[in-house]
C-alpha cells in the first residue's frame, strides 16, 4: 500500500490508486481475488495470520504485481477483537482509503472451541470479526469515491434461522450449524450494511464461490479427508470460485441492488431464513454490542 501523503497512481488523469484490503488471502480465494485485483489496478493488502504462509503469498504476488508498493502483508489473528483492532490501527496509518474491503477469512471448526474473548471460534472468525473490522475502516471507506464491501459467504448458509445465542456461545454444538448460520451471518451483514451504510455511495455484498479446491476445512478426521479428496476431484479451482467476488468489487456500474447475494455472477436468492429483515436487524445490534462498539463507531442507528 502506499505512503498517505504520497499516494501512487496508475492512470494518465492522476487519479489516486484504488486500494482493497483482502483478509484471509495468503491462499484459495482471497489469494486468487487479489491476484485478480491486482490486474485491475489495485494496490492490495493481504491479511492472514503471522505464519510464513502469508509472508510468502505476499512475496510471491509483489514479484508478479510488478509495481512497487503495490502489496502488502498485515498479520492479524481475526479471531481476536484486540487484533481486529490493532490490524484496523495498522490498515490506517498506511492508507488515507479504501475503496474495497474483502471480508474472505473464514474457517470450519470441527470441535467447539472458545476464543479469547469467549465466543464460539467459528462465529468470532467468520462473522464478528469482518463486522467490527468494516464499522473500524468505515471512515477510509467513505474516503473512497466508490467504496465496496464484499463478503464471502456460501451456499452451507442453509441452515434455518440462526439461534444468536447458541451461534455465539457454541452450547450445543454442532459444526455444520456453525459454519451454516455464520455464513447465513454473512448474507445478513450484507443486506444489512447496504439499508444502514452511512453514505448510500456504499456498496456492500454477499458471494457463494462455490466448490472450491482450497483445501478449505482441512483436518485430520475421517470426514475432513473425504472433503479433501472430493474437492480434488470435482471443486473448482480457486480463480474460478474468486471470479464473483471479483465481479462484486470490480463491476461498473455496480451491481443492483445494494445488498445482494451472488452466486456465479448473478444476483440469487439465499434461504428464507437469510431474507428475514428481523433477523438481520437483531444480528447487527446484537453484534455491535459484541464488539463492543463505541456509539461515535455505529453505523446509522436511526436505521434501527
Ligand atoms: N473452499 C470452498 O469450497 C468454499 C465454499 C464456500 C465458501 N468458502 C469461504 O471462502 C472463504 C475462503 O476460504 P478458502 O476456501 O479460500 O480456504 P483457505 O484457503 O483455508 O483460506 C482461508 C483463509 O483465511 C485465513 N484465516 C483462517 N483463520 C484465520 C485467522 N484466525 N485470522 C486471520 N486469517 C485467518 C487463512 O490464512 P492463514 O491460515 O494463513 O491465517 C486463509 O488465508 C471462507 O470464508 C470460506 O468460508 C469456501
Amino acid at each position: 500500500m502506499s505512503d498517505p501523503a504520497t499516494p501512487a497512481t496508475h492512470d494518465a488523469f492522476d487519479a489516486p490508486t484504488r486500494t482493497a484490503l483482502i483478509t484471509g488471502a495468503s491462499g484459495g480465494i482471497g489469494l486468487a481475488m487479489a491476484r485478480a485485483l491486482l490486474e485491475h489496478g489495485f494496490d492490495v493488502t493481504l491479511v492472514a495470520r503471522p505464519t510464513p504462509r502469508g509472508e510468502r503469498a505476499a512475496a510471491d504476488l509483489a514479484k508478479h504485481a510488478g509495481r512497487d508498493g503495490a502489496v502488502t502483508f498485515l498479520p492479524a489473528d481475526l479471531a481476536s477483537l484486540k487484533d481486529v483492532r490493532r490490524l484496523a490501527q495498522d490498515v490506517r496509518a498506511r492508507t488515507p482509503h479504501l475503496d474495497l474491503l474483502v471480508n474472505n477469512a473464514g474457517a470450519f471448526v470441527y470441535e467447539r472451541a472458545l476464543t479469547e474473548d469467549g465466543f464460539e471460534r467459528t462465529f468470532a472468525l467468520n462473522h464478528l470479526s469482518p463486522f467490527l473490522l468494516t464499522h473500524l475502516v468505515t471512515d477510509l471507506l467513505l474516503a473512497a469515491p466508490e467504496p465496496r464491501i464484499v463478503t464471502t459467504s456460501s451456499a452451507a448458509e442453509r441452515m434455518g434461522a440462526i439461534d444468536l445465542e447458541r451461534a455465539a456461545s457454541g452450547t450445543p454444538y454442532s459444526a455444520w450449524r456453525a459454519y451454516g448460520w455464520s455464513k447465513q451471518a454473512n448474507i445478513h451483514f450484507a443486506r444489512e450494511a447496504a439499508r444502514r451504510a452511512p453514505d448510500p455511495k456504499v456498496r456492500a455484498y454477499a458471494f457463494h464461490p462455490g466448490f472450491v479446491n482450497t483445501g478449505f476445512g482441512g483436518g485430520s478426521g475421517v470426514l475432513s479427508r473425504l472433503v479433501a479428496l472430493t474437492q480434488r476431484w470435482f471443486a473448482r479451482t480457486p480463480e474460478q470460485g474468486a471470479d464473483t467476488g471479483v465481479w462484486a468489487s470490480t463491476a461498473t456500474p455496480a451491481i443492483e441492488p445494494n445488498g445482494a447475494f451472488l452466486v456465479d455472477r448473478k444476483v440469487s436468492t439465499p434461504s428464507s431464513a437469510a431474507r428475514d429483515d428481523a433477523m438481520a436487524r437483531d444480528l447487527w445490534e446484537r453484534s455491535e454490542a459484541w464488539v463492543e462498539l463505541t456509539p461515535a463507531e455505529r453505523w446509522n442507528p436511526d436505521a434501527a
